[in-house]
């Protein structure tokens, strides 16, 4: 209890999954949360229940694929708490492992808007606010083990998630330099049972599923799993930690 005390933290996509999780969980080690959804009603349902639990929340819809969303919430963090010190880019959508040839330039666009504009809008105006801030600031992005394997999602999903590795990678890179004063470093959840997971697989791309389903039998997590993971890239205890990519998907890629 209490790693996060006195810290100041945005989750986007704070209404489900581990979005939810997550800024529970850093609710509840102490941080001030503001929670940035596009659900609204999922969104005032956790500020609700980290508040009644003894936490501290507040919410903004957010649309990350909105510059101007993204700028917004990062002011909500300065305008309620003073500061920033933790963002977890969480919020992201699938593309039911389409394969390339299926592939519309309407759902590239759209996933590339949440799943890489906007870790890249809401990161450019933490980055700012860091800069500034004699304690900086730590970034923590959930890529995916599509960001580093090639069939854990279809094409566009699959190139989203690396160049958010990239984002994280770049910026640790240029701004990581002042020892650690500011970090980016991502997560590369496995398969975890979120509401992002397609109930029916019956309409899924072919391709796509078979590539997936060729990689054999794989263990499902749960948020919680992932929000550790990122209490720990959020808290002190990774300080000297820059730059990474922590997979956590209890060996579904080491074999
Ligand atoms: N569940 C998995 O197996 C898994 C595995 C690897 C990576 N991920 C990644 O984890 C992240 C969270 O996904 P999840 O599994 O918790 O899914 P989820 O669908 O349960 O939660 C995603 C949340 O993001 C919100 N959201 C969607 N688009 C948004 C937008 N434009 N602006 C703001 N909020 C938006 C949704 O409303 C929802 O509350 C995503 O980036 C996803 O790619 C998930």
């Amino acid at each position: 209890m209490g790693k996060l005390k006195g810290k100041v933290a945005v989750v986007t996509g704070a209404g489900s999954g581990i979005g939810r999780a997550s800024a529970k969980l850093l609710a509840k080690e102490g941080a001030k949360v503001v929670l940035a959804e596009f659900n609204e009603a999922t969104m005032y349902e956790v500020m609700d229940e980290i508040n009644s639990d003894g936490g501290i929340a507040v919410a903004i819809k957010t649309d990350v694929s909105k510059e101007a969303d993204c700028e917004a919430m990062v002011k909500k963090a300065l305008d309620e708490y003073g500061k920033l010190d933790i963002l977890a880019n969480v919020a992201g959508i699938t593309d039911k492992m389409t394969s390339i040839e299926n592939y519309s330039n309407e759902l590239l666009e759209q996933v590339m808007a949440v799943n890489v504009m906007g870790p890249f809008f809401a990161s450019r105006a933490a980055v700012r606010v860091f800069k500034e801030q004699e304690t900086g600031g730590t970034i923590v992005n959930i890529a995916s083990v599509a960001g580093t394997f090639g069939a854990r999602g279809g094409t566009g999903y699959t190139m989203a998630k690396h160049a958010v590795i990239g984002l994280t990678k770049n910026i640790a890179a240029f701004y990581g330099r002042n020892n650690g004063k500011i970090r980016a470093n991502a997560i590369a959840p496995g398969s975890i049972l979120t509401n992002i997971t397609p109930k029916d697989t019956s309409s899924l791309d072919e391709i796509g599923m078979a590539a997936f389903t060729d990689l054999g039998p794989f263990n499902r997590g749960v948020p919680e799993d992932i929000a550790a993971a990122v209490l720990f890239l959020a808290s002190d205890d990774s300080k000297f930690v820059n730059g990474e990519v922590l997979t956590v998907d209890s060996a579904w890629t080491v074999r």
